[in-house]
């Protein structure tokens, strides 16, 4: 069986191992001589736009959009972030452009018999309605905002919430030494996980999340407390998508990619300013943009690459096909696709944030 592994969406830390260690356990010599099917491992270069573009006959078109893959050349991939696969945001079955005609021609005419995509909902998406097509699909959740449901788990995250992490602390000194109020933007799109992580395990003060909505003045009297127990300085984390009560998202242009997404961002220099005018505090903000995808995937972020990698080949061997591997109740299973389509994993915020703190829960009784 020719297995096809590809990258979309957005990248992170965790992609690269995930590529690796599908490669490694559908070539063990020693699982091979378990199997009743062998296997040969190709990767798609820049995700569905690869499959899409890629012209069968062409050895050139070939050699530009596929690679083969095996033990020797993944052996490292697994240290490094990034996806050496290459990611995009195309997407066959755009109504504007649909190009899901060539996709099926090329996956008939490369044979290949398993697409292992690694995605998020975009991603997965397409390979749920390949699935309904007939094509034999697997899924790995990766996306850092980790709002894809079905699973605990989506590559990239811990490795995100790391660099939030390392950040806001790097930022503690300055802001300390200037008694300033630094509003830190995160990533995240429609889900507050990576700000509510994020800005839990940093301290912040203060935690907005697209999930609950400011109230600007309350905000401002919260300042004023810390203020009054003299200490000078604050650090807020608001995810991208955060807004006030009554507002909309901050938009960061007016771009919006091939799944409809628009580009979020805008909401920290928003909060900055207000502050700053109703208190009088001097503030600041800074947007992490894409250093939270960078940088090498941390311990855990490795482990589960290394863990979601080899389960997939073992839904392979289970034809167990149109799922995805999930994390569910801390264990790795199989998921349906269409269980992840047109739904994200919001923070609960019954369950995770206190709205009159601004802040993670103190007390989850
Ligand atoms: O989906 C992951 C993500 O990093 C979002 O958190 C963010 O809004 C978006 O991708 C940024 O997309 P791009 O890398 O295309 O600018």
């Amino acid at each position: 069986m020719k297995i096809a592994i590809l990258t979309g969406g957005g990248d992170c830390p965790g992609l690269n191992g995930a590529i690796k260690w599908v490669t490694k356990s559908a070539l063990d010599p020693i699982l091979c001589a378990t199997r009743s099917v062998s296997f040969e491992v190709i990767g798609i270069l820049d995700g569905w736009r690869g499959l899409v573009e890629v012209d069968p006959d062409d050895p050139k078109s070939c050699s530009y959009h596929l690679r083969d893959l095996n033990e020797e050349i993944v052996r490292t991939w697994d240290r490094y972030g990034g996806t050496n696969l290459g990611t995009s945001r195309t997407n066959p079955f755009n109504p504007k452009n649909d190009r899901s005609g060539k996709l099926l021609e090329n996956i008939e005419k490369l044979g290949i018999d398993v697409i292992v995509a690694i995605g998020g909902e975009d991603t997965l998406g397409v390979a749920y309605k390949l699935h309904r097509l007939g094509i034999k699909t697997v899924g790995i959740p990766k996306t850092i905002d980790n709002d894809l449901t079905g699973t605990e788990y989506s590559l990239g995250f811990d490795t995100a919430v790391n660099v939030i992490m390392e950040e806001i602390d790097k930022l503690r000194t300055t802001a300390g030494s200037h008694g300033r109020i630094f509003v830190v933007e995160t990533m995240g799109r429609h889900a507050g996980w990576l700000a509510l992580h994020g800005g839990e395990c940093s301290g912040a003060y203060i935690i907005l999340i697209p999930e609950c909505p400011f109230e600007i003045d309350r905000m401002c009297d919260l300042l004023r407390v810390r203020k009054g127990r003299e200490i000078h300085y604050s650090i807020i984390v608001a995810s991208e998508g955060a807004k006030p009560a009554g507002g909309k998202e901050f938009l960061r242009d007016t771009k919006i990619d091939d799944f409809g997404h628009p580009s979020l961002g805008g909401i920290a220099s928003y909060v900055a300013d207000e502050i700053e005018k109703r208190t009088g505090y001097e503030s600041r903000y800074l947007t992490l943009s894409h250093l939270q995808r960078g940088g090498a995937p941390s311990a855990y972020d490795r482990l589960m690459a290394r863990r979601f990698g080899i389960a997939a080949v073992d839904m392979i061997i289970n034809e167990d096909f149109g799922r995805m591997v999930g994390l569910v109740r801390g264990e790795i299973m199989s998921v349906p696709l269409k269980e992840i389509i047109g739904k994200l994993k919001l923070v609960d915020v019954e369950k995770y944030y206190d709205p009159v703190r601004y802040n993670g829960r103190r007390s989850i009784l």
